[in-house]
């Protein structure tokens, strides 16, 4: 054990080449600790964390407060199973339930099952209250979304890198286009459409900002034909984009809610459907579930990951660094060929890097970065995403805006 705790970085990569599939192409650096918004690699070289884990980290990694929640409950009772109940399952509902203000939570693990949950009950929905004839109801949703890998999330991705020999998709999903109100009002002139699922900001598209108004009037639009809006927010809840999460910019209250990642503060898998009892009433028991959902591990862990997020006023501190980091990115971008466009909200930005999409110029501009002590990775072959945790300050968010902007301009002129 003592052999494989001092493993470089280089093997470290070779075995993970060797024993694991290779189903990703991880930035080559190895990391083995985190404390806030840095990351150390097993050199012991330091870094800023630039991706928090795609926004999982949004409390600072190992936060005190999280882990302390992790291990006291972890000496106590990890799980029981659905099959019992358990003493802080409730506590937690309520907790969460009143934070957000909907009547009830189903509890589940990873993003993707909470994106799962939200579709089994828009179904329910659509069957049991809608009156949609059985088998009938059509579920839309935004081009270049991303929800994560399941057959359900693949059948209704427009990725080829997503759904490519995954076939056959699951049918009863449609494709809008995002940012585009009047395909969605389009679309909702079927009967048929059951609900929308849409990312207020599309993330792993590159962090695809919509037009301001677009979400409340695409609520509006499906309100008017009684379609359920439900928002994936597993990616921009937490406080990622300067409010608790992004629907609230625009004062809309989505028929469901999902979350995800930064619930648990990235400490444990733990995600979430929201929604009040006109749906979530219409699953019964033995429908839906999963035997680690709603564990005491979880429970513990995300009431004190979002206590650390409402205590710290962590959206508001992404909403006073994104507006710096912007400007700032956009003042250098004036005077760059090299940065098309700034884009983002709160914490959650991106810069598009002047150059196609096939290119691997922002591939190499990330690994600059790494070797100036900063760690981000590209999407989409031309876009950077730049998300640290939001326990940031303002002199260490100054501080990562002069290693992005020297290492921009070191590429350039190399
Ligand atoms: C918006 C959004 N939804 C859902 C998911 C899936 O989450 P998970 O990977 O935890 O299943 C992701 C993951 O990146 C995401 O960005």
């Amino acid at each position: 054990m003592a052999a494989l705790n001092q493993l470089n970085s280089q093997q470290a990569i070779e075995l993970e080449n060797k024993y694991g599939a290779h189903n990703y192409h991880p930035l080559p650096v190895v990391l083995c600790k985190g404390e806030g918004v840095y990351v150390w690699d097993v050199e012991g070289k330091k870094y800023f964390d630039f991706l928090s884990a795609y926004s999982a980290v949004n409390q600072g990694h190992c936060h005190p407060r999280i882990v302390d929640a992790l291990t006291e409950q972890a000496s106590i009772l990890t799980l029981t199973s659905r099959a019992f109940h358990n003493n802080v399952l409730g506590e937690y509902e309520k907790f969460v339930t009143e934070l957000f203000g909907y009547d009830k939570i189903l509890p589940m693990n990873t993003g993707v099952e909470g994106g799962e949950t939200a579709l089994k009950l828009c179904r329910k929905w659509a069957y049991n209250v809608k009156g949609i004839q059985e088998n009938k109801a059509k579920i839309l949703f935004a081009e270049n979304n991303f929800w994560g890998r399941t057959l359900a999330a693949v059948s209704s991705s427009t990725d080829p890198s997503a759904f490519k020999d995954y076939g056959p998709y699951l049918p009863g999903f449609e494709i809008v286009k995002y940012n585009d109100l009047s395909a969605l009002e389009k679309a909702l002139e079927d009967p048929n459409v059951a609900g929308f699922m849409v990312e207020p900001i599309q993330g792993e598209a590159g962090v695809m900002v919509p037009d301001e108004g677009y979400l409340k009037k695409a609520y509006d639009l499906c309100k008017s034909k009684n379609v359920l809006f439900i928002a994936d927010e597993v990616q921009t809840g937490i406080s990622r984009t300067g409010k608790l999460y992004c629907c609230q910019h625009e004062g809309v209250k989505p028929d469901i809610l999902i979350l995800g990642k930064a619930l648990s503060g990235g400490v444990f898998p733990v995600s979430a459907a929201l929604a009040d009892n006109e749906i979530m009433m219409t699953i019964k028991p033995g429908e839906h579930g999963s035997t680690f959902g709603g564990n005491p591990l979880g429970c513990k862990v995300a009431m004190a990951a979002l206590q650390v997020a409402v205590d710290e006023n962590l959206a508001e501190n992404a909403e006073k660094l994104g507006k710096i980091f912007r400007s700032k990115l956009t003042e250098f971008s004036f005077k760059s060929n090299l940065v098309r466009t700034v884009r983002g909200k709160g914490l959650l930005n991106a810069i598009i890097i002047n150059d196609n999409e096939k290119s691997d110029t922002a591939w190499n501009i990330c690994l600059k970065l790494r070797d100036n002590g900063l760690l981000a990775k590209p999407t989409h072959g031309n876009i950077i995403r730049f998300a640290p945790p939001l326990v940031m300050n303002e002199t260490q968010l100054l501080d990562c805006v002069d290693i992005i902007i020297k290492t921009l301009k070191d590429f350039e002129e190399s």
